[in-house]
């Protein structure tokens, strides 16, 4: 089974009588385990696509499933299912990492007693400086390797990022 099954996803804006397609008829299966890059110039519909995929907007026409789990029925399923790790990385950008971390384990409904210990263990596995240490990519590939997580990225880089990265690319 596809990890995500998109089929003739579609989303239009606007007036009914005037609609601007932003997306039309989108149509791709990545398998689990898979890293998935989405390439496509300015306006070509990549966000619109990922906010319909992570739920945050209603598709206009078609369907997909995460995990089997249908997009506009299931949205709870497919949201306890998913990360979203936006342009900008903070909740936040004057909360501490833990703070960040709190809101998201409050978010996602993880147990009041399992809150610290799920958030120092998440704390440990990226290592206190990050940054300095690793790249959001090995950390991207790192979590591909010891938890199998499906990885769809979006980028305009393509030689650094998709070529490097990406098991397969689509082009937008
Ligand atoms: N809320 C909205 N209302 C009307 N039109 C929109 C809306 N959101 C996006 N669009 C239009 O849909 C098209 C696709 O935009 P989208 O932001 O998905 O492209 P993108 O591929 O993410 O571009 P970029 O690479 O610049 O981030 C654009 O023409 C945009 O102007
Ligand atoms: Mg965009």
């Amino acid at each position: 089974m596809a990890m995500i099954d998109i089929q003739a996803l579609t989303k239009c804006f606007g007036p009914k009588t005037a609609p601007k397609t932003a997306v039309d008829g989108f149509s791709l299966a990545v398998e689990p385990g898979e890293v998935f890059g989405l390439l496509g110039p300015n306006g070509a519909g990549k966000s619109t696509l990922i906010k319909m995929l992570t739920t945050l907007l209603p598709a206009s026409g078609g369907r997909a499933t995460i995990a089997g789990f249908d997009l506009g029925r299931q949205r709870v399923d497919v949201q306890r299912r998913i990360g979203y790790v936006p342009q900008a990385l903070s909740v936040d950008g004057t909360l501490t990492g833990y703070e960040n971390l709190l809101i998201l384990a409050k978010l996602y409904g993880v147990p009041r007693r399992q809150r610290l210990e799920r958030i120092q263990a998440a704390l440990t596995y990226v290592g206190l400086d990050s940054v300095a240490r690793k790249t959001m990519w090995e950390l991207i590939l790192q979590l591909r390797r010891d938890y199998g997580t499906t990885v769809f990225l979006t980028t305009h880089f393509m030689e650094e990022e998709a070529d490097v990265l990406c098991d397969r690319i689509a082009m937008l």
